[in-house]
């Protein structure tokens, strides 16, 4: 199966980690040879309750005998997107209320953007440097990382950076933007939190010109940080909030949310504003509601807070330069990319998953399933320390 991996499916590096997968289940992947691998990565921050959650994989089953994709996005009545729906909004400020359901975070960015250009009339797209929101045309354009887009343009036009955290750059939000995008807390770059009421001076500055704001909540989200979204920390409401990864409950899902005003502008002129197929999956948005509904009837998130801690008093060695991060949203920063490259696959090969981050070389991602256990956190960081210890 190896070599059918590497001849018949695309590859994005020349050197993927290759795990032979046989099952998962809580906060542990097994691998063909019958190999036990504790799980700190959590799917890249979206397997929020772990491998097969009991409740998630049991809404998947029932919805699954009832019916699978029956319509393109919003022409029947489903009720596990109107069900997710409504517990968003119950669960999100007031004017967060009406949230479009898509496939991947990506294309909820891109809806994102275009429901910006709409209500505002505007095409001028603000982003932050070091910023990633995925990988599609429009997601690429608001990146802030031009290494990465070199190859791909032309890209979306009007499209313009700022520097995360400067205050300064906030003048660059005019009567001619239509939005800014930023993550809530950034997380390629390093998992780079806001300092100094920097999101609400962004929120004043949007105010005053009329710009939207959209927070890409699609790493923080779903109680990573402590708070079903990051922004809640920071005393600030976006206007247009965008979801994934974790939401999912390890199915494919994204979503934007808005005010119902602004949502319905993508009703008419022109009408079909956005469209998908299989947005609002009637599978997918089950599993999603299943997590949605363990995260709010639950302490999960709250536990994540304790949590931290933990990880932070067990990860106290001289080559980790510090932690960042919140939650378990977390990044152990060595000293150099070389160094985490070498401690991530000597740990693989201990039984313990870590991965890179996107644009920080000598970060080592932490950020396991919510419901990983304390003692399950004190063994991974047992096998780290022990390879920080052997490592040169
Ligand atoms: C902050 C952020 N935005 C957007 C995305 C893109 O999501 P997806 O990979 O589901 O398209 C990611 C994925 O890593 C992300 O971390």
């Amino acid at each position: 199966m190896t070599e059918d991996f590497f001849k018949y499916q695309a590859q994005t590096t020349p050197h993927p980690l290759a795990l032979k997968i046989s099952y998962a289940k809580g906060s542990y992947i097994y691998d063909t040879s019958g190999n036990k691998h504790l799980d700190f990565v959590a799917g890249v921050s979206a397997c929020t309750l772990g491998h097969c959650h009991p409740r998630v994989v049991s809404a998947i089953k029932n919805q699954a005998e009832k019916y699978l994709h029956v319509m393109v996005y919003g022409e029947y009545i489903q009720e596990p997107a109107v069900e997710l729906s409504k517990l968003l909004a119950k669960n999100l400020p007031k004017n967060l209320n009406t949230t479009y359901l898509v496939n991947s975070g990506t294309e909820a960015i891109e809806g994102a953007l275009k429901l910006a250009r709409r209500a505002t009339g505007r095409t001028q797209l603000l982003y932050a440097n070091n910023a990633y929101h995925g990988n599609t045309m429009g997601s690429m354009s608001v990146m802030g990382y031009e290494e990465r887009k070199n190859a791909f343009k032309p890209l979306v036009p009007d499209c313009f950076p700022v520097t995360f955290n400067n205050e300064a750059d906030l003048q660059k939000i005019t009567s001619e933007t239509a939005a800014i995008i930023l993550e809530t807390i950034q997380g390629g770059a390093g998992f780079i939190q806001p300092e100094n009421d920097y999101l609400k001076k962004v929120r004043e500055r949007c105010d005053e010109t009329g710009t939207l704001l959209i927070l890409d909540e699609i790493q923080p989200g779903f109680g990573r940080t402590g708070k079903l979204f990051a922004f809640e920390h920071f005393g600030i409401v976006p206007d247009i909030v965008v979801m994934g990864k974790g939401m999912g409950g390890g199915l494919p899902i994204g979503a934007f949310t808005a005010s119902h005003e602004v949502m319905a502008l993508l009703q008419e002129n022109p009408k079909l504003g956005h469209i998908t197929t299989f947005g609002g999956n009637p599978v997918i948005a089950a599993a999603a509601l299943a997590t949605l509904q363990e995260l709010t009837e639950t302490d999960i998130i709250q536990q994540t807070l304790q949590k931290e801690k933990l990880f932070r008093k067990l990860l106290k060695h001289p080559m980790i330069k510090e932690v960042r991060g919140r939650g378990l949203m977390l990044a152990a920063m060595l000293e150099t990319p070389e160094i985490a490259s070498e401690v991530i696959l000597a740990c693989k090969d201990q039984g313990l998953i870590l991965f890179w981050l996107l644009f920080e070389g000598r970060a080592i991602r932490i950020t396991p399933p919510l419901t990983i256990s304390n003692d399950e956190i004190a063994e991974g960081c047992k096998i780290v320390q022990n390879v920080l210890n052997r490592v040169k």
